[in-house]
C-alpha cells in the first residue's frame, strides 16, 4: 500500500504556512472537517452532467452513488464539471468539440489536488473525450458509464435510434405520415440514458469495459436499473483501491488491451466511430496503434451480439442476456486474458464464468449471427490513407460493386440537388460527398449515411453505395464508406472525383478505386481549389489548423501523448 504522504494531493494539503492555508481553507467552506484532508485519497468525479446533454441528465444522481463508494472506502470525493457534449443538439457536430473537452478534462485533473478520478461518461463523445484527457495525465482512473435508455415503443413495436433513419426515408417515400412520425418521436426516449442500440455511446461503453477501464457489466446495465447505481458505488470503492495500489491508466491500457477492444467491437457490431476514438486514445496513452490494426484484429471475429443496427435487439436485451461479460466469455479464446483491469483482476478472471442467458441475443462462435463483422479498412487511389466500412450494417449485394459517381461538392450541394427529379442517378450509381471531413465541414459530422434520392426511394430502393470523408452515427446503417483519408478539403483524391467517374468498391479485397489514371488525378489536383471555409478566430481556427486526419484519430496534433501529472509551481 502507498504511504499517505506519497499521495499527489499531499502536495496541496500537507503543506504548511501560507500555501497549505490557502489550499485547505477555501475547501473547508463547503463544510469539510480537517481530517478529510489529512492523508485520505482525494478522488475527482469528472461529471458531464448537462441538461443540454439529455443522455447524461441523470449524472448528478449517479455521482452521488459514486461518492458513497468513495467515502465508504476511506477516500474523499470532489465532483467537478467539464464541458459536456450532447450529440443531438450541438451544431455543426459534437465531434468538433471532442478534443476541446479532452483539453478541459486533462487540465482540470492535472491542475487540481486529485489522486484518482472517476469519469462519468454517456453520450457518444463524452467517453472518448474524458478518457483521452485522463490519459494525458495518467493518474488512477475508472469509467462509470451512464447506461442506455429503455427500449423505445411505437405502435406495439420496439424502436431505437436506428429507426430514425428508417422513419426519415419512410416519410420521404410516402410510407409514413408526419402524424405517425410525431407519435414515434414521443415513444423514442422513455427514460434516462443514452441511445438504446449499439450506437456510438453503447459502443464506447463496451470499449471501456473491453479495455479494462471499468468494472464488469458497466457496458450494458440500463440507466434506470438500480444495478447502475450499485455499479457506480462499487466503482467509487474501486477507485480508492486503485489509488492505494497506484494502478494507473497506463497499467491498464497496454497494446494488448487495445487488441482486445478491437476484437470485442467486432463481435458486437460496434460503431465505426470506435475507430477514430480508439486511435485517439492510443495516441494519448502512447500505445502504437494504426488503422490497419483495426482491420487485422477484427478479422475472423464473427458477429455474436444481435443488436441494432447490425442485428435486431437493444441494449436492454443485451443486459438481460448476460451483458458484455457474456459476450467476452464467448470470445475469451480470442482475447488476451492476462490484461489487468480496473479492479486489479485480469480479463480472464473477470469473465471466465459469465454466461449467455439468451442465444438469440448473445450467440456462440460456432453459430454467429453473421460471419462478417467488425470494421473493414479499405485502401485505394480514392483513399491512400484508408477509409472504413462496417459490413455487418451494409448490404451483401453491394459488397462488390462498380458504379458511376454522382458527386456532391459539400452537404449544401447535396441537400439542394438530391431530390431533383432531373438528377442523373440510378440504384447502381455511387453517391460521393466531399468536404465532410475534419477540416472541411469542420468537425467531421455524422452525415455519411446520406439519404437516398427520393425518386429511387419511390422505386423501393433501400441501399446504395455512398462514399464520404465524413462519419455516420453509430446507429446508422447502409453500404457507406466513411472516413476517406486524406479528406477532400486537404486536397485528397476525393476532392477531384467527378460525375461519371467509375468507382469500384470491393470489400472482400479491401479496395476502393476510381478508374482514372495517376496522371489524370495529378492533372485534376493541379487545377483544384479548396471550397470550404476556414475559421478566422477562436477554437474552430485552432481546430482546423491542428486537427489530424481520420486515419490518425482526428486528435489535435499538439495533444498527442501525455504531460504527466506533476505541477511544480504554486499559485500564490
Ligand atoms: Fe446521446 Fe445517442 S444521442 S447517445
Ligand atoms: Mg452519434
Amino acid at each position: 500500500m502507498k504511504q499517505e504522504n506519497s499521495l499527489r494531493s499531499s502536495h496541496w494539503f500537507a503543506r504548511s504556512g501560507k500555501d497549505g492555508f490557502i489550499y485547505r481553507a477555501w475547501l473547508k467552506k463547503q463544510g469539510i472537517p480537517a481530517y478529510e484532508l489529512e492523508g485520505k485519497p482525494i478522488i475527482g468525479i469528472c461529471n458531464t452532467w448537462s441538461e443540454l446533454t439529455p443522455c447524461n441528465s441523470h449524472f448528478r444522481e449517479l455521482a452521488e452513488a459514486v461518492k458513497r463508494g468513495i467515502l465508504e472506502a476511506g477516500g474523499y470525493p470532489v465532483e467537478f464539471p467539464v464541458m459536456s457534449l450532447g450529440e443531438t443538439l450541438i451544431k455543426p457536430t459534437a465531434m468538433l468539440y471532442r478534443n476541446l473537452v479532452s483539453m478541459d478534462v486533462e487540465e482540470s485533473i492535472r491542475a487540481n489536488p486529485l489522486d484518482g478520478v472517476v469519469l462519468l461518461c454517456g453520450c457518444d463523445k463524452t467517453t472518448p473525450a474524458l478518457v483521452m484527457g485522463a490519459c494525458s495525465v495518467n493518474i488512477p482512473g475508472i469509467v462509470v458509464s451512464g447506461g442506455a435508455m429503455l427500449t423505445g415503443r411505437h405502435r406495439g413495436k420496439s424502436i431505437g435510434t436506428s429507426d430514425i433513419w428508417r422513419f426519415s426515408e419512410d416519410v420521404r417515400a410516402g410510407r409514413m405520415t408526419n402524424e405517425e412520425l410525431a407519435m414515434a418521436e414521443a415513444g423514442m426516449c422513455r427514460s434516462d440514458g443514452h441511445c438504446a442500440v449499439m450506437g456510438t455511446a453503447s459502443t464506447m461503453a463496451c470499449m471501456v469495459e473491453a479495455l479494462g477501464l471499468s468494472l464488469p457489466q458497466n457496458a450494458a446495465i440500463p440507466a434506470p436499473d438500480a444495478a447502475r447505481k450499485v455499479l457506480a458505488q462499487l466503482s467509487g470503492v474501486e477507485i480508492v483501491k486503485m489509488v492505494k495500489e497506484n494502478r494507473r491508466l497506463s497499467d491498464i491500457l497496454t497494446r494488448q488491451a487495445f487488441e482486445n477492444a478491437i476484437r470485442v467491437n467486432a463481435a458486437i457490431g460496434g460503431s465505426t466511430n470506435f475507430v477514430i476514438h480508439l486511435l485517439a486514445i492510443a495516441g494519448r496513452i502512447g500505445v502504437e496503434l494504426d488503422l490497419q490494426d483495426i482491420d487485422t484484429f477484427s478479422a475472423n471475429i464473427p458477429l455474436i451480439a444481435n443488436l441494432q443496427p447490425s442485428g435486431s435487439y437493444f441494449m436492454e436485451d443485451l443486459y438481460y442476456a448476460g451483458g458484455l461479460p457474456a459476450v467476452m466469455n464467448v470470445l475469451l479464446s480470442h482475447l488476451h486474458k492476462n490484461c489487468i483491469t480496473a479492479n486489479g483482476k485480469t480479463i480472464g478472471a473477470n469473465y471466465a464464468h459469465a454466461v449467455s442467458y439468451n442465444k438469440d441475443v448473445i450467440s456462440s462462435l460456432e453459430e454467429p449471427f453473421n460471419a462478417l463483422s467488425g470494421i473493414v479498412v479499405l485502401k485505394g487511389n480514392i483513399c491512400e490513407q484508408g477509409a472504413v466500412i462496417k459490413p455487418s450494417a451494409a448490404s451483401p449485394h453491394l459488397m462488390q460493386h462498380t458504379g458511376k459517381a454522382v458527386v456532391f461538392e459539400d452537404i449544401d450541394d447535396y441537400k439542394k440537388r438530391i431530390d431533383d427529379p432531373a438528377l442523373d442517378v440510378d440504384e447502381t450509381s455511387i453517391i460521393v460527398l466531399k468536404n465532410a471531413g475534419p477540416v472541411g465541414y469542420p468537425g467531421m459530422p455524422e452525415v455519411g449515411n446520406l439519404g437516398l434520392p427520393a425518386k429511387l426511394l419511390a422505386k423501393g430502393i433501400t441501399d446504395m453505395v455512398r462514399i464520404s470523408d465524413g462519419r455516420m452515427s453509430g446507429t446508422g446503417f447502409g453500404t457507406v464508406v466513411l472516413h476517406v483519408s486524406p479528406e477532400a478539403a486537404t486536397g485528397g483524391t476525393l476532392a477531384v472525383i467527378q460525375d461519371g467517374d467509375i468507382i469500384t468498391l470491393d470489400v472482400h479485397n479491401r479496395s476502393l478505386q476510381v478508374a482514372i489514371t495517376a496522371a489524370e488525378i495529378a492533372r485534376r489536383k493541379k487545377a483544384w481549389k479548396p471550397i470550404h471555409t476556414s475559421a478566422t478566430r477562436g477554437y474552430v481556427q485552432l481546430y482546423q489548423q491542428h486537427v489530424e486526419q481520420a486515419h490518425l484519430g482526428a486528435d489535435l496534433d499538439f495533444l498527442k501523448g501525455s504531460s504527466g501529472s506533476e505541477v511544480t509551481r504554486d499559485s500564490h
